[in-house]
């Protein structure tokens, strides 16, 4: 027999732990599926969605206006917002749509100015920062061409902070408003990027961007947010991994949409679709070495074919 403390240590640790974990799944399924979205409008009447004429950005801008928002969208080519202008039109007919050309890539204190004046008296709510860029595909650090990586920095870094000080300074005033910036799995779900580094890099900064902001703003009624997607099926992702179709685990930008709304202006980072955060806790329980190991291999298979055709 023995001694009762040696079997009761042991069974208190084993119990906290399990405790732990269910209080976890518990907390998990009334986030993700049972917990009243915020009502957008109270934020302000306006939203404000950077790359919004394709992909994540545009099914973005879909659910805005679906919630009774008016839009700002905001990218670079004149063609497609005025396409995406029409269409949203054609389906949201009571919401005011204004747009902004600018090139991320481009002179950003010429585009943040456009962005300035077409928020002027305008109660802006809600921003959405999602423009971002990767590399035209999987590459080593030393291979990347200046041109590609500042391109990089300039959209995802830059622009993405350039475009919260312009459109904080109404809310601050107005004491309310909600900000989402995209982050990505690239940086946080796995514990390295390998062959796609500098977009790994430039999410960090996004996520870490957010998280201090959400701590730093709560006081003034703003609620800043990282978002963190996996593979969703968009243009960014069958151009660098040659992933075409949907599935349970690559939903449409549309999916991704619907989950993602619900879940703005609450936690500081989240992970919206909920089968890409069931994802996250699988890599979560692996081992560093395997993970790095897989995306190394990923990396090198993507490498080798965009070589060789
Ligand atoms: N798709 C994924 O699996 C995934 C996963 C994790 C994170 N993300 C993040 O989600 C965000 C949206 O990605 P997505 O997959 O929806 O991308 P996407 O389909 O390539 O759409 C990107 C949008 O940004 C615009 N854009 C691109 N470069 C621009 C520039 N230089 N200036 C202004 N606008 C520009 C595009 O305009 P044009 O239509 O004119 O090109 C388009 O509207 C990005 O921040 C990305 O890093 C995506
Ligand atoms: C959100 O609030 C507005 C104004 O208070 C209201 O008109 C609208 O119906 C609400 N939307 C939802 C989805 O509850
Ligand atoms: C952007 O354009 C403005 C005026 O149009 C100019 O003064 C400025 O130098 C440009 N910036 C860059 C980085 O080219």
């Amino acid at each position: 027999m023995l001694p009762p403390r040696m079997v009761l240590l042991p069974s208190t640790v084993g119990f906290i732990f399990l405790l732990n974990l269910f209080i976890s799944l518990l907390k998990w399924i009334f986030t993700t599926f049972l917990r009243t979205p915020k009502n957008l409008t109270h934020y302000g009447s306006w939203a404000l969605i950077t790359g919004a004429t394709d992909g994540i950005g545009k099914a973005l801008a879909k659910k805005c206006a679906q919630q009774g928002l008016n839009l700002i969208l905001v990218s670079r080519s004149h063609n497609k917002l005025k396409a995406v202008e029409t269409e949203l039109r054609a389906e949201y007919p009571d919401t005011k749509i204004t747009t902004v050309e600018f090139d991320f890539t481009g002179n950003i204190s010429n585009g943040v100015r456009s962005i300035e004046k077409a928020i002027d008296g305008v109660e802006v709510g809600i921003l959405i920062n999602n423009v971002g860029i990767t590399y035209p595909s999987a590459m080593f650090f030393h291979e990347v061409e200046e041109k590609v990586w500042m391109d990089i920095v300039r959209v995802n870094l830059e622009g993405t902070t350039r475009v919260t000080k312009a459109v904080l300074s109404g809310m601050i005033k107005r004491k309310r408003g909600a900000i989402v910036n995209i982050g990505s799995g690239a940086a946080i779900v796995v514990p390295s990027h390998p062959l796609f580094t500098i977009y790994a890099a430039t999410k960090a900064y996004v996520d870490q961007l957010s998280r201090s902001m959400h701590v730093e703003y709560k006081k003034f009624g703003i609620d800043v947010q990282c978002q963190v997607p996996l593979y969703v099926a968009t243009k960014m992702v069958s151009k660098v991994a040659s992933i075409e179709k949907r599935s349970m685990f690559i939903p449409s930008p549309d999916d991704y949409a619907e989950a993602s709304i619900s879940w703005i202006g609450y936690e500081a980072r989240c992970t919206p679709y909920w089968p890409h955060s069931l994802q996250w806790s699988f890599a979560s329980l692996l081992p560093h070495s395997i993970l790095d190991a897989w995306r190394l291999s990923i990396g090198i298979r993507r490498r080798s074919h965009s070589t060789f055709t």
